[in-house]
């Protein structure tokens, strides 16, 4: 055994506690509910299919039977400043179990903030949303949502990259297996680890990205992550510019 996997079997490692429905509103409705009536980290509700699932600014989440729609409830003992971490172990949780089932050839890449894409087209989502007590993290619920047999248009489907069936609960508990093995990485070893092997497959680094924020569009070069997980911009004049949150066009 290397001697670099001792900590992660030293940490508490993750027992998730999944229920599974055929059909809900939102899996991240029911756990946002769960997580104030208090139930404990690791509580995972997944539904077959949703009726109102919901992605990141508003927009819904068409959830047809046969993908992956979870939400995963976390209570880090953190400050809330590093929440958005979470969402770079996430992500790599789910390129490591999308890795597993695609055939060779594709290029699976990481879109600032919290996309997974092949070939440029979107194969999942991640949804997170924090409640905050004063300068802590009272809980955090991570909402995955995978297109494995199928994808709206513009977006590709996990089956038609693999060769194999891609049977959702086994991808599923893929998914919960490396999540509970970064998040544990995450927990030892902090953020510089995740920072860089998500850098490692980010979308378009060294690239001109566009940022769309509410009051203001400009264009730069995709530098680096900084500490937090912002998107660090260096601009066309001269110096930096931080993005923590807002729309970016690769
Ligand atoms: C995005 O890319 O906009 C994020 C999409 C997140 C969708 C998932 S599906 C499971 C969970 N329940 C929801 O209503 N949304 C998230």
């Amino acid at each position: 055994m290397p001697l670099a996997a001792i900590p992660y079997l030293m940490a508490n490692m993750m027992e998730f506690d999944v229920h599974t429905y055929a059909s809900l509103s939102s899996t991240q409705d029911y756990v946002r509910e769960l997580a104030e009536e208090g139930l404990p980290e690791g509580t995972v509700i997944q539904a077959l299919s949703q009726t109102k699932g919901r992605g990141r600014h508003g927009n819904a989440w068409t959830s047809p039977l046969g993908n992956l729609y979870l939400s995963v409830l976390l209570r880090p003992n953190c400050s809330a400043d590093r929440a958005g971490q979470l969402a770079f172990v996430v992500a790599l949780a789910l390129s490591a179990a999308i890795e597993e089932f695609i055939a060779s050839g594709y290029r699976k890449t990481l879109k600032w903030p919290n996309d997974l894409l092949i070939d440029n087209q979107k194969i999942a989502g991640i949804l997170l949303e924090t409640e905050l007590k004063k300068e802590s993290l009272a809980w955090l619920v991570a909402g995955i949502g995978v297109n494995v047999m199928s994808a709206p248009n513009g977006a590709v489907a996990l089956k038609d990259l693999s060769e194999r069936p891609v049977p959702v609960h086994p991808f599923r508990d893929r998914v919960l297996d490396h999540l509970g093995r970064y998040y544990a990485r995450w927990q030892v070893e902090g953020f510089a680890p995740i920072r860089e092997e998500w850098l490692a497959q980010a979308h378009g680094l060294g690239d001109t990205v566009r940022v769309r924020l509410p009051s203001e569009t400009f264009s730069g070069i995709f530098a680096d992550l900084d500490e937090a997980g912002a998107l660090l911009v260096s601009l066309p004049e001269g110096g930096q510019r931080k993005i923590t949150a807002g729309d970016v066009y690769f």
